[in-house]
Formats: structure tokens, C-alpha cells, sequence
């Protein structure tokens, strides 16, 4: 007889379609038939409407679209920072979320401002809770180990200076001993990242010292401090002047040419076109260019 743990674990290692093409498929994350619902009252906005793509490893990819299109949240999604009701994400031939019916999704607020939660029914799936808090943990893990993240408004601590901020994901999920065993290594790395991105004379400084190009630099060093495998980036130049954008995308496509893939969200249509491929959202779903 099948206990309830190994049921859980057999339902939640349970791929979903195309488990053929899975296999063999060398690409680095892939979103298949993405869709993504926020209800707010009585309304229901299907912002994703099955999206599927593909990103390369090494690519530079742009996210585009007007505002409200979705780019955010497919950003979100393709990252694991947020779950869709449908279709998977794949990294390294890995699945980031549940099967669909087992998913926990809250999504959204009724009238009266409570929380919507469209979860799975766990229980009628006899998957446990606890089984479904360990899948969220390796979502998590993989986010923090595998994926670095840069904001438009660059989400830096102000209490840290600028090496400690870029040191802080080596902070995350370590213990105190792992911590300490690893800090000199860490810095030295954080080190030189902020001489990559040009920073190395304003280690002291704290973000409230720093114009916005240099708190950018800063959240782009911090993004690398685990050696990700994609950055993700949403509207990292939204908040900058052109020429201090226009610095940012340099470094971000310098970072791409020395193998960093690259998702990034952007309104600039000018920066977009020089990415190595666009993907255009159009009412939850997308027209590519090559
Ligand atoms: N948590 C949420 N609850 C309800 N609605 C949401 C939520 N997050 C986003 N939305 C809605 O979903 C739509 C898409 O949002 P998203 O942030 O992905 O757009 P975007 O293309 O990034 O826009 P912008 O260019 O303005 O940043 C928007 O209309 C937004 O209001
Ligand atoms: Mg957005």
C-alpha cells in the first residue's frame, strides 16, 4: 500500500505535458501555455492567455508591451516569483511549479477586500501539506541559487552600504557558521563586481549617497553575487535619464556578451531593439520577432 507520503511525492514529481520533448530539450527555462488570473471583485483579468517561450541559454531576450500587458507578471512567473493557474515552467528540464490541480495560488481581493485563494483541492488530491511546503522550497532555493534579480526601483536596504547590500544574497540561507566560514570569499567576490560595474570608490556609501545609475550598478552587482544562471530584470532602466539608461543597458549587454543570459522588461523601444530577440506582449499573449 502506497503511504500518503509516497503518494504526495509521486504526484508532485508527476511532469506535465510533453514529457518526450522534456527530455531532450538543452534549453536553460521554458514557459509552456502560461496562463495567469487576477480577480478583484467581480472582475477577472486573464493577463497571461497561454504563453509559451523559450529562453536560450546566453541570450539578451526583451520583454515589450504597453503598460498593463503583462510583462511583469510573466516575469514573475518565469521566475517562480509568482505561480500561474496553468502551464508549466521548465529550468534545466525541472518543472518550477505543482501539477496544476495541487497548485497554491492566491489571486486576487473580492469586494470586501478579502483574499481570494483559487489553491488546489490538496486534500481531494491526497497530496500533504507538507509535501507541497517542500516543492515551494526548492522553488525557492532554485530562485535565490540559480536566479539574480534587478528592479526598476532597485529595492537596495538603505541601513547596508554598498558592499554589504551586494553581499547579502551570500547572506541569505546561510548559517551563522556557513556565514562566517564564507565572508572573506564573498567580499572578495562583491569586490570585484563593484569594480566591474564601476563602483569600486563607493563601497561606504549607502543607497541614499548613490544617484540612481549607481543604485542600479549596485542592484545589478548583487544580482550576479550567486553566479545566476538568468538574470531577470524588470524595467531596470524605468527610472533613469536617457544617458544613465543607456549606461545600464551597456553593462547589462556587456554582462550577455561574457555569457549572461539576460531576460529583461522594457519600455524602451529603442534599448529593446537591440536585444537579440523581443518578445512582444499583445493581450496576454505574444507576438515574437526573431
Ligand atoms: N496582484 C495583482 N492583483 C490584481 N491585479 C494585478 C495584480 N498584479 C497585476 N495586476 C494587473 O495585471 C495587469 C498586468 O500587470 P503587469 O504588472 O504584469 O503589467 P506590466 O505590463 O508590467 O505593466 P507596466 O508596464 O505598467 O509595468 C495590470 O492590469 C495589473 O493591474
Ligand atoms: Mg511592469
Amino acid at each position: 500500500m502506497e503511504t500518503p507520503a509516497q503518494r504526495s511525492k509521486r504526484i508532485l514529481s508527476k511532469t506535465l505535458p510533453n514529457q518526450g520533448e522534456r527530455v531532450n530539450s538543452a534549453k536553460v527555462i521554458r514557459g509552456e501555455g502560461l496562463h495567469k488570473t487576477y480577480y478583484l471583485g467581480r472582475t477577472e483579468l486573464h493577463v497571461l492567455r497561454g504563453v509559451s517561450v523559450t529562453i536560450d541559454p546566453g541570450g539578451l531576450v526583451a520583454i515589450t508591451g504597453a503598460s498593463g500587458s503583462g510583462k511583469s507578471t510573466l516575469l514573475h512567473v518565469l521566475s517562480g516569483l509568482d505561480v500561474p493557474q496553468r502551464g508549466q515552467v521548465y529550468y534545466n528540464n525541472e518543472p518550477l511549479f505543482e501539477p496544476e490541480g495541487v497548485r497554491q495560488i492566491p489571486v486576487g481581493r473580492d469586494a470586501d477586500g478579502a483574499a481570494i485563494d483559487r489553491s488546489g483541492p490538496v486534500q481531494a488530491h491526497g497530496v500533504s501539506r507538507a509535501a507541497l511546503r517542500d516543492f515551494e522550497a526548492r522553488r525557492n532555493e532554485m530562485r535565490n541559487k540559480r536566479f539574480g534579480f534587478v528592479f526598476q526601483f532597485y529595492h537596495l536596504l538603505p541601513e547596508f552600504d554598498v558592499l554589504e547590500n551586494v553581499m547579502l544574497p551570500h547572506m541569505v540561507g546561510s548559517t551563522t557558521a556557513g556565514w562566517l566560514n564564507g565572508r572573506a570569499a564573498a567580499e572578495t567576490r562583491a569586490l570585484s563586481l563593484l569594480e566591474r560595474v564601476g563602483l569600486k570608490e563607493r563601497l561606504k556609501h549607502r543607497p541614499n549617497e548613490l544617484s540612481g545609475g549607481e543604485r542600479q550598478r549596485v542592484s545589478i552587482a548583487r544580482a550576479l553575487m550567486n553566479e545566476p544562471d538568468i538574470l531577470f530584470a524588470d524595467e531596470p532602466t524605468g527610472n533613469l535619464d536617457g544617458k544613465t539608461g543607456r549606461a545600464i543597458f551597456d553593462l547589462l549587454q556587456e554582462l550577455n556578451t561574457a555569457g549572461q543570459t539576460i531576460v529583461m522588461v522594457t519600455h524602451d523601444r529603442e534599448l529593446a531593439r537591440e536585444a537579440e530577440r523581443t518578445i512582444h506582449l499583445v493581450d496576454g499573449q505574444m507576438e515574437t520577432t526573431a
